[in-house]
């Protein structure tokens, strides 16, 4: 069965290069592979309201550069407590029904873990699908990268180089917090790449005495000011004993994040003035940097060229700078989290090592 007309959906949050890779897909596999391509309007909830369209090349052009993504995207998560409709069909349902509407012969889901793992069951329901991996999160396994993780990465060192100067103005510790729920990579990197004196990841439960020792120890040195690198999903030591579930519910009721309650903390130990910004969406937002553009436009490419050799049930992936195929099936439901001593492997990542090298404290 040569594929003739593809379904292609962007789930998940929003990541610079997102346009790009549909573009390549689309641009590809047309120019090459004479496909169609139907567009699916906000992620998996499109399919399951059948709300497509044909995509035309005037869809596609002048899109290499936008950001967020012109299919709309949504987190709607069809495997999960599903309910059953008016007409009494559940999600998947009326998925299986919209692939078939549409005519389509295989579906391509742009999109991070929850996405490619949603991809991954409905492989295994009969359909066509291939993933392409994006988040600015980094964090699926399997693949050296995935595309929006650097646009997000130069805006936050962009943020951490602005707030540098104004907490070596004032003398304040300053706070910054930066998106990464269960990874700490971007984190990691914004911070290594920002020169932050503290970086607080989720992979290290962080000791608040040691945080504010470290800062201490700089004031004593003559360093009036510290930056402080925190993830949003970065804990304590205490909270890291608490069974996941109890933790996700004591989070959920904090009325602020993260990156307040450290600064809190540290003034409270340090009784130094400290200030918060925390980064939100607009590590998220704008245009891809040119690196991100050229992976999501190489993820495309090879995401047609998998669609043309039938390679469905694999995720594009990169491995030391080559094209990969990887089952959605061993991808689905794992989080690549940062090797660090305390997960049991005995590695830690390079670029910890890089920072404890330079001296930043990581709160252990
Ligand atoms: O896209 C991944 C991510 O950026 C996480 O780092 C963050 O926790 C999450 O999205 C928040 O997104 P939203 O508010 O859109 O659910």
């Amino acid at each position: 069965m040569a594929v003739k007309r593809f379904g292609i959906l962007t789930s998940g949050g929003d990541a610079p290069g997102l346009n790009s890779a549909i573009r390549a897909v689309c641009r590809t596999a047309a120019i090459q592979y004479g496909m169609t391509a139907v567009g699916v309007r906000n992620g998996y909830r499109g399919l399951i309201e059948n709300n497509c369209f044909e995509l035309s090349g005037d869809d596609i052009t002048g899109i290499l550069s936008r950001g967020g993504t012109i299919l709309g995207t949504s987190r709607e998560k069809p495997f999960k407590n599903p309910e059953p409709d008016g007409e009494g069909l559940l999600p998947i349902d009326s998925i299986k029904r919209t692939y078939e509407i549409q005519k389509m012969d295989a579906l391509v889901c742009l999109g991070g873990n929850g996405t490619n793992t949603t991809a991954s069951l409905l492989q295994e329901e009969g359909m066509n699908v291939i993933g392409l991996p994006k988040t600015i999160d980094n964090d699926i396994v399997k693949t050296d990268v995935t595309f929006g993780f650097h646009t997000a990465l130069d805006v936050a060192t962009e943020a951490i180089d602005r707030i540098h100067s104004t907490a070596h103005s004032h003398s304040r510790i300053m706070v910054i917090e930066v998106m990464g729920h269960k990874a700490g990579w971007l984190s990691l990197y914004s911070g290594v790449a920002g020169g932050a004196d503290v970086i607080l990841l989720p992979e290290i439960p962080y000791d608040i005495d040691s945080v504010a020792d470290c800062i201490m120890k700089r004031r004593d040195a003559g360093k009036e000011f510290s930056i402080v690198v925190v993830a949003e999903g970065a804990l304590s030591r205490d909270e890291a004993l608490l069974p996941k579930k109890e933790l996700k519910k004591r989070r959920k009721l904090m009325p602020y994040s993260i990156a307040y309650r450290v600064a809190h903390e540290l003034e409270e130990a340090t009784g130094l003035e400290s200030r918060v910004t925390v980064l939100g969406y607009l590590q998220r937002g704008g245009t891809p940097s040119a690196f991100d553009r050229v992976l999501s436009t190489q993820f495309g490419v090879a995401g047609a060229h998998f669609l043309a050799e039938e390679k469905f049930g694999n995720l594009v992936a990169m491995q030391n700078n080559e094209i990969v195929a990887v089952p959605l099936s061993e991808i689905a439901g794992k989080v690549k989290n940062i090797p660090v001593l305390g997960d049991g492997n005995g590695v830690e990542h390079s670029m910890i090592a890089a920072g404890r090298g330079l001296g930043t404290c990581f709160g252990d």
